[in-house]
């Protein structure tokens, strides 16, 4: 039987994303799963076999990847700063790169959104000042199960440790290299150490990583200099998240902060720059979006002269009209993917989607993570795979 033809979609159009060619602009968003294999923190066959499932995607951003134990802020999230997570992760790519995928890591530090039950020798989180978040980190208690605990104030980083911040995050490009992933996303969104140093609310310092724009953004200029040195800029992306107040997060000025950094970030020639949008509440609702959320979004596609890449809240016919209307040149998906191995296929057919399980989002096994069926498996054409009872 001949495969139905691709509709004439601006989705299904193929773009150049820095040193690569993309067949269609369906990127799977990052999203952490809380699965890596314990103890170290070490992806393993099961989250291969996810990642797999998952190569109809024109690009696959990894979940966030801590950069080092003290970067670390959640239960079982995977690292890339030791041997073990390198030969890990090579499973990953190994797989995905076997099923015709692309990949990208998620480079990711949390700065305070942690816990002393998540950093090394039970020390305090780090942030750029000692202003402790409003909510719970997401722990492993002491019976190994997950637990929420509320947030401690964190240590304010020394100037003197600012370099070995820097050096934490092109160890985990470096590593992410011999890992075998095709590139890497520098996370500095969602309220974690880069934009905790970013935002006016978290960052109350008085030196050269405080006070001005410039200085607030000098964190992650280093950071995006160093990891572009290890990969070539042509295969380092940039995830920001304007206006979002996740993790409590909170800037004075975010027309003047965020424009300045499209601004500098575009100096880079990037692969590309990630939006999480600031209307995504609104498409997902059908809702009028603040006319403040579109202001930015305009912003940064004027500020930033590069490949630009929105997320949040998108189904196919939103993101299609968004495409169309020239705000973005690619459009990750998030729950969607997480629910649908092969989402750029439903869209295609335009046939319905597999609901995402909010319970299965974080720990646990196979349930809720390599189960999600796809259409031809629906359809009986596909053995039903992944679901090791092993692994459960
Ligand atoms: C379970 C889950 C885990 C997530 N983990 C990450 C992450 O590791 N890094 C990140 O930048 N964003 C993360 N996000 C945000 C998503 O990448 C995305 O921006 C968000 O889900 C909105 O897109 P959607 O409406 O298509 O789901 C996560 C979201 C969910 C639902």
């Amino acid at each position: 039987m001949q495969p139905p033809p691709t509709p004439a979609l601006r989705l299904f159009e193929p773009v150049r994303l820095g040193r690569y060619d993309l067949p269609h602009r369906i990127i799977m968003a990052p999203l952490t799963r809380s699965r890596a294999g314990q103890p170290g923190n070490v992806p393993t066959a099961l989250n291969a076999c996810y990642y797999a499932q998952r190569t109809s995607a024109a690009l696959i951003v990894s979940e966030a990847t801590q950069v080092s134990m003290q970067g670390q802020g959640y239960a079982w999230t995977p690292g890339i700063h030791s041997r073990e997570q390198v030969d890990g992760w090579r499973l990953v790519t190994q797989a995905v790169h076997q099923a015709g995928g692309l990949i990208f890591n998620q480079l990711w530090h949390v700065g305070r959104i942690s816990h002393p039950a998540l950093q090394p020798d039970q020390m305090l989180p780090v942030a750029p000042s000692a202003i402790r978040p409003k909510g719970e980190a997401f722990i492993e208690n002491e019976d190994g199960e997950p637990e929420l605990v509320p947030f401690v104030t964190p240590r304010a980083l020394q100037i003197e440790e600012m370099p070995y911040l820097v050096r934490q995050y092109s160890r985990g490009a470096r590593n992410a290299l011999a890992s075998g992933f095709d590139g890497v996303e520098v996370h500095g969104a969602n309220g974690y150490l880069l934009e905790q140093f970013i935002a006016s609310g978290t960052n109350r310092r008085d030196d050269l990583y405080g006070g001005t724009i410039a200085n607030r953004a000098r964190l992650l200029m280093h950071v995006v200099e160093a990891v572009s040195e290890v990969w070539g800029p042509d295969r380092v992306g940039v995830r920001l998240s304007p206006l979002s107040t996740f993790n409590d997060i909170r800037d004075d000025d975010p027309e003047s902060t965020f424009g300045h950094i499209a601004e500098r970030l575009s100096d880079f020639r990037l692969a590309y720059l990630h939006v999480v949008n600031p209307a995504a509440e609104a498409i997902e609702h059908g809702t009028k979006p603040d006319p403040r959320a579109m202001r930015m979004v305009d912003l940064i596609r004027e500020c930033y002269r590069g490949t630009l890449m929105l997320a949040g809240g998108f189904d196919r016919d939103t993101a299609e009209a968004w495409l169309e209307r020239g705000k973005a040149d690619l459009i990750a998906f998030g729950r969607k993917f997480l629910a649908n191995p092969d989402l750029p296929e439903r869209f295609r057919l335009g046939a319905p989607l597999n609901a995402d399980d909010p319970a299965t989002y974080y720990g646990g096994g196979a349930k809720g993570y390599t189960d999600y069926p796809t259409l031809a498996q629906e359809r009986g054409e596909q053995p039903w795979p992944c679901v090791d009872e092993r692994w459960r």
